[in-house]
């Protein structure tokens, strides 16, 4: 079997992988990083999204072997030891989950909407910039809500 490496939340990690693994079943079979959900396998639902080299990706599209020498972050590397990420903390102060199936992505997504959009969102950008992840319990208001709250804070911790 070929082997890969790449960088995964800070950690250097090498392993053998079948040339068919994506990336999201060498995150949770392969390292057990499991924060990272499968939903859909037909990326639609967006549960499986993570950052490539600071990009968010569906981690279900992604070949594990192609991303030899990629930085990778998962939602287990969002937080700093106990303390979670703005965004995570935005989630649970605005109460933007329920079963928390779609949250691992709704956070990888929205970390990254603040990168690209910056602090301020407006519901409209928001809710636009999630059209490639699902949740079907929430109805999205409060997602909406934690995404507007947390993009705020982490203007401020920056
Ligand atoms: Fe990847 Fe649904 S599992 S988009
Ligand atoms: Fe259940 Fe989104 S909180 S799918």
């Amino acid at each position: 079997m070929p082997t890969v490496s790449m960088t995964v939340n800070g950690k250097a990690v090498v392993a053998d992988v079948d040339s068919r693994t994506l990336l999201v079943q060498f995150l949770r079979e392969t390292l057990r990083l499991t924060g990272t959900h499968v939903g859909c396998d037909t990326s639609q639902c967006g549960c499986c999204v993570v950052h490539v080299n600071g990009d968010a990706i569906k981690s279900c599209t992604a070949l594990a072997l192609s991303l030899e020498g990629a930085d990778v972050r998962t939602i287990e590397g969002l937080a700093d030891g106990d303390k979670l990420h703005p965004m995570q903390e935005a989630f649970r102060e605005n109460h933007g989950l329920q079963c928390g199936f779609c949250t691992p992505g709704m956070i990888m997504t929205a970390v990254e909407m603040v990168k690209r959009k910056g602090n301020k969102l407006d519901e409209k950008t928001i809710r636009e910039e999630l059209e490639g992840n699902i949740c079907r319990c929430t109805g999205y208001h409060n997602i909406v809500k934690a995404i507007a709250a947390g993009a705020e804070a982490m203007g401020k911790s920056a």
